[in-house]
């Protein structure tokens, strides 16, 4: 499906839908299975990255079967949309919504500001031709978007939105107030340190350009990237288990949890799952150095992440019940 009624109860219901990044089986096996299993509705988002590492079509047929799969878990009614994550170029967002998606982002958002309405109202006008859906972005995250790289973050103007959702006629806005791709969403200077554990703490989120947005655009879609928490856990176990990624920092979950239950109704997590899956490997490699069937490293790894959905979920983003 795409993601017109997810959103419009999402935003009523006061929660967000989960947009997790798939590139390969165990990763879609554990998205699957959370969302059956608590009845939230997802988004499976394929990035330009993820095409070329595991092929479009082979993509496309296990978002399919991912659908009759989730049946099969006893989900009888999925809820499931298989967008594009980060389309660059009108051409990669149409020969996605000829391939059968159901959403699409076109991210012109590092292109000036009539260029990006130009790009984005073209592929609005080829995929709303088929119902699919289009996120646009307005305002640049910090960090890297695919390959697209900023070094600083430029919050989204509150004055530009109504302009850019009217002309583009997009469907959702992704926004920029401090979210940021990756592991490493601050640096250290960026941070303060919490004097009890020595552990960075991020800036805030910039709430008042978020309410801003909504008091032009009330009752717009808005979209939160970059919106993983790095949790401490996943980052000590891949330190513990011969792995380096020293002030790892992501966006701490209780603001997450405040801004689903705004207008956000779409937040991205990947690098999250990613975390996961190194640190159930790492532990399995350290403890069993003999291990060389790839179940007896990707199975616990898979569980590790469909935890880690489930928490989000439930915890995080309030989705859970809201497909039943
Ligand atoms: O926003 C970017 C996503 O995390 C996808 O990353 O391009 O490495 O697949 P990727
Ligand atoms: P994270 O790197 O914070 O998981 O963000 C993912 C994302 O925005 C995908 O588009
Ligand atoms: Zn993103």
């Amino acid at each position: 499906m795409n993601t017109r009624e997810m959103f419009a109860k999402a935003i009523k219901g006061g929660y967000a839908i989960p947009a997790f990044n798939f590139n390969n089986m165990e990763q879609l096996q554990a998205i699957i299975k959370a969302s059956a299993e608590t009845k939230s509705p997802v988004i499976l988002q394929v990035s330009k990255g993820a095409r070329n590492y595991a092929n479009q079509t082979l993509l496309r047929y296990m978002a399919q079967g991912a659908v009759e799969y989730a049946k099969e878990l006893g989900w009888e009614h999925p809820q499931i949309c298989l967008h594009l994550d980060h389309g660059d170029s009108f051409e990669l967002c149409k020969s996605c919504v000829d391939f059968g998606f159901s959403s699409v982002m076109i991210d012109a958002s590092h292109l000036p500001y009539e260029e990006n309405i130009a790009l984005t109202k073209k592929v609005v006008d080829y995929a709303h031709q088929y119902d699919v859906t289009v996120e646009a972005e307005l305002g640049v995250l910090a960090g890297v978007e695919d390959e697209v790289s900023s070094a600083v973050s430029h919050y989204t103007k509150p004055e530009e939105v109504v302009d850019f959702a009217t002309r583009t006629g997009c469907d959702s806005l992704a926004i920029s107030i401090g979210t940021s791709h990756g592991a490493y969403k601050f640096t250290p200077e960026q941070c303060t340190r919490d004097p009890k554990t020595g552990k960075l703490v991020p800036p805030p989120l910039a709430f008042d350009v978020l309410d801003a947005i909504m008091e032009q655009l009330p009752g717009f879609p808005i979209v939160l990237h970059g919106s993983s928490s790095v949790p401490q856990e996943y980052v000590d176990m891949i330190n513990q288990y011969g792995g380096k990624l020293p002030d790892a920092v992501g966006i701490p979950e209780e603001q997450l949890r405040k801004a689903s239950k705004s207008a956000v109704c779409k937040i991205n997590i990947d690098s999250d799952s990613r975390l996961a899956f190194t640190a159930a490997v790492r532990k399995v490699f350290a403890e069993k150095p003999g291990e060389f069937d790839p179940r007896k490293y990707c199975g616990p790894a898979r569980d590790l992440m469909e935890e880690l959905y489930k928490h989000k979920i439930i915890n995080v983003l309030g989705s859970d019940g809201k497909a039943e």
